[in-house]
This record gives C-alpha cells, sequence and structure tokens, in this order.
C-alpha cells in the first residue's frame, strides 16, 4: 500500500510517497481503507522538527474516514465495511491505517466521508477547548487567535450550536480576516495592531470570558489583559515554535479571578480516548442532522499533501484541509 513519510525535519523537499507492508489488526484494534485524511497543524510541528512530534523517518496522519478493512480480536461494535472515523496509531496519510477500535466511531447515512474526516482531531479537539477546557456557557463572549484556520473555523461554527455567544478572532495578516468572517466571527482584528480598544468597545468594557490561544505563551499578557473577571484561558499549542515563557505570577490571576488551562488532543488520546471518541460522536450527530456544516478543501491525493503541509507552514493556509486517498470509498 502506498503512504506519505517524511524523511527528516524540513519541508516538503522530505516528503514522499512510498510503498509499504500493509498493516494488520492486533486485539483491539481495526485497519480502515482511508476515503480522506485530514490535515492538521501537528504535521507541520512534526515536519519541522518540533521536539517530540516526530522520530525519522515519520509517518503523519493523525484523522482518517473510511471503511473498516478488517477488524482483530475483540472489537464488537463495528463490521467490516462499516464507514467511519478514526484516530490512527499515527500514519494516517495512507491507503490503509491501523487505528484503536476505542477511537473508531461509525459515521451516519448522509455525512461525506470529506466532512467526516475532519472530525476525530480537527472538529473533536474545537468541541472540546469549548466544553471541557473552556467551559464556554451560552452567552460566553469568545475570542480567538488563528481565527482562520481549521480550528478557528471549527469553533465559529460551533459556538452558535451551543447556545451562541459574540465570537471575536484575531489573525496574523489582513487578508486572512475575510476567512474568519465567513466562518462567523463578528469582530476580526489583526495582531499586528493592539486589539485591547476594540475589544473592551466590542464588550462593553467588561473584556472577554473565553480566550482559545495556539499561539504558546507569545499572547498570553494581552490574554490576560482581555479577560473579563472570572475569564477562562486555555492554552493548545506552540504555532510559531517560539520559546515558552513561564506562566504569569499567582497574584495576577487571584486578582482578576483568572483561570489558565491547558489542552492537548494527544493527551487525551492517550489518556481518556472516550472522550475523543464521545465529542468526535457527538459531531458527527451535528454533520448528520444538518446543524453543523463544516467546508473542507480537497487535496486530491497523497502526492499533493506536501504542497499542502507548506501552505500550513507558511501561515497561507485557509480553513480545514483533507486529503483525497482512496478512490471508490463513499
Ligand atoms: N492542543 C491540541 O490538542 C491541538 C489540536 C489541534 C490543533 N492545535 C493547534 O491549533 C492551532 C491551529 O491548528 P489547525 O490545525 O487549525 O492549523 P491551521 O489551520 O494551519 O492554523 C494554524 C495557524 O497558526 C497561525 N500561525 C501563527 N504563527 C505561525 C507560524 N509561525 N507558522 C505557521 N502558522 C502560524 C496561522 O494563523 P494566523 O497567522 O492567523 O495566526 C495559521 O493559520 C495550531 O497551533 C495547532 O498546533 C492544538
Amino acid at each position: 500500500m502506498r503512504t506519505l513519510v517524511m524523511t527528516a525535519p524540513g519541508g516538503a523537499e522530505n516528503s514522499s510517497v512510498v510503498e509499504v507492508a500493509e498493516p494488520v489488526p492486533g486485539p483491539g484494534e481495526l485497519t480502515i481503507d482511508v476515503a480522506y485524511a485530514g490535515l492538521n497543524f501537528v504535521d507541520v510541528m512534526a515536519r519541522r522538527g518540533d521536539a517530540g512530534y516526530a522520530t525519522w523517518p515519520h509517518r503523519p496522519g493523525l484523522e482518517v474516514s473510511g471503511t473498516v478493512r478488517a477488524l482483530g480480536p475483540g472489537v464488537t461494535h463495528l463490521a467490516v465495511g462499516d464507514r467511519v472515523v478514526a484516530v490512527p496509531k499515527g500514519a494516517g496519510m495512507s491507503e490503509v491505517a491501523l487505528a484503536s477500535a476505542e477511537l473508531a466511531v461509525p459515521v451516519p447515512d448522509g455525512v461525506s466521508l470529506a466532512a467526516a474526516a475532519a472530525t476525530p482531531l480537527g472538529l473533536a479537539t474545537s468541541l472540546l477547548l469549548l466544553t471541557d477546557a473552556g467551559r464556554f456557557t451560552p452567552g460566553d463572549t469568545v475570542l480567538v487567535h488563528s481565527a482562520s484556520g481549521g480550528i478557528g473555523g471549527a469553533v465559529a461554527r460551533l459556538v452558535p450550536l451551543l447556545g451562541g455567544g459574540r465570537l471575536i478572532g484575531t489573525v496574523g495578516r489582513p487578508e486572512k480576516a475575510a476567512e474568519a468572517e465567513r466562518a462567523g466571527y463578528q469582530l476580526v482584528l489583526t495582531r499586528d495592531t493592539d486589539p485591547t480598544e476594540a475589544v473592551r468597545s466590542a464588550t462593553d468594557g467588561r473584556g472577554v470570558d473565553l480566550i482559545l490561544d495556539p499561539l504558546g505563551t507569545t499572547a498570553l499578557s494581552l490574554d490576560l489583559e482581555l479577560a473579563a473577571p472570572g475569564g477562562r484561558v486555555v492554552l493548545f499549542g506552540n504555532a510559531t515554535g517560539a520559546a515558552i515563557d513561564a506562566l504569569p505570577p499567582v497574584d495576577r490571576l487571584l486578582r482578576g479571578n483568572l483561570t489558565i488551562t491547558g489542552f492537548s488532543h494527544r493527551g487525551l488520546v492517550a489518556n481518556a480516548p472516550a472522550r475523543v471518541a464521545a465529542a468526535t460522536g457527538r459531531i458527527l450527530g451535528f454533520l448528520a442532522d444538518g446543524r453543523l456544516t463544516m467546508p473542507v478543501t480537497e487535496v486530491p491525493g497523497l502526492a499533493e499533501i506536501p504542497a499542502a503541509h507548506d501552505l500550513l507552514a507558511e501561515g497561507r493556509g485557509s480553513g480545514k484541509y483533507v486529503a483525497r486517498i482512496g478512490e471508490g470509498i463513499l
């Protein structure tokens, strides 16, 4: 079978499509004929060699949709041929992917496998950021950094389904504002200017209830300035790859009644997979009943993924990308 492999830290020049042996499911596992694989910024972090994200050669891909190819011993909630999504055990950008059955979720009729491919990592993360880590309640004002990306777009589409709230986004470049507005952000600010006044006036001076921040600690001081009394800041990434600073002094949190929380999909996959599977199932339900529409850009095949990774790596991506892997899998 064909798979995408990254041979060393760097760019697209170190990625290629190669033939490898097909995986065989062990106890509690399944294999999937992959229809689509989701692209995620974590692929870029691995590709550029961020510590802890890859060993070499590295086979990327942490979310797939497709049909069950084979079941290992003890897997009873699925059958061969079922349409599923899963968080694979890495190497999802392959014609056949291996996953733990506890992280494989059936795809309801009527949900396309292209849209479904965005659920087990991207959309599940977006939902869990809001509900679990962020303790969102209806009416909260939510500020999201990097609002025009895959996670940013998904968060904007989920907030109305959770009861609604004012949505403020920041983007790195002015040309990305339109995509964030399309996703549902009512106010979009470029991070090259100080957003403090605009956020204060948009929130009647109160500040923001929930801030979702994937920028390491580069914006943390600003986040604390913008937070309303009792505000929550969820740190969930380090897009720039910059060194992580120490957290602010405790009295800064005490004075503002502020919370700083961390979120890791990878951590939940390892330690609480049922929470990832439950969030994925909930998202698939939203897609099935038509309450959620998640636009995706289709990358036509395995060989075109490295160029799409370049877009994400250079911060030129827009919205969510999924790659078509298997022809004729519906
Ligand atoms: N903790 C978790 O479990 C988890 C799960 C999924 C994703 N994430 C994180 O969430 C963020 C968004 O992920 P995504 O999959 O939605 O990715 P994406 O669509 O590619 O968005 C990434 C965004 O990061 C921003 N960025 C800032 N500095 C950058 C740099 N030096 N190089 C490239 N991009 C840079 C860019 O937006 P602006 O220029 O507009 O800021 C870019 O659009 C990433 O940081 C990712 O690591 C975390």
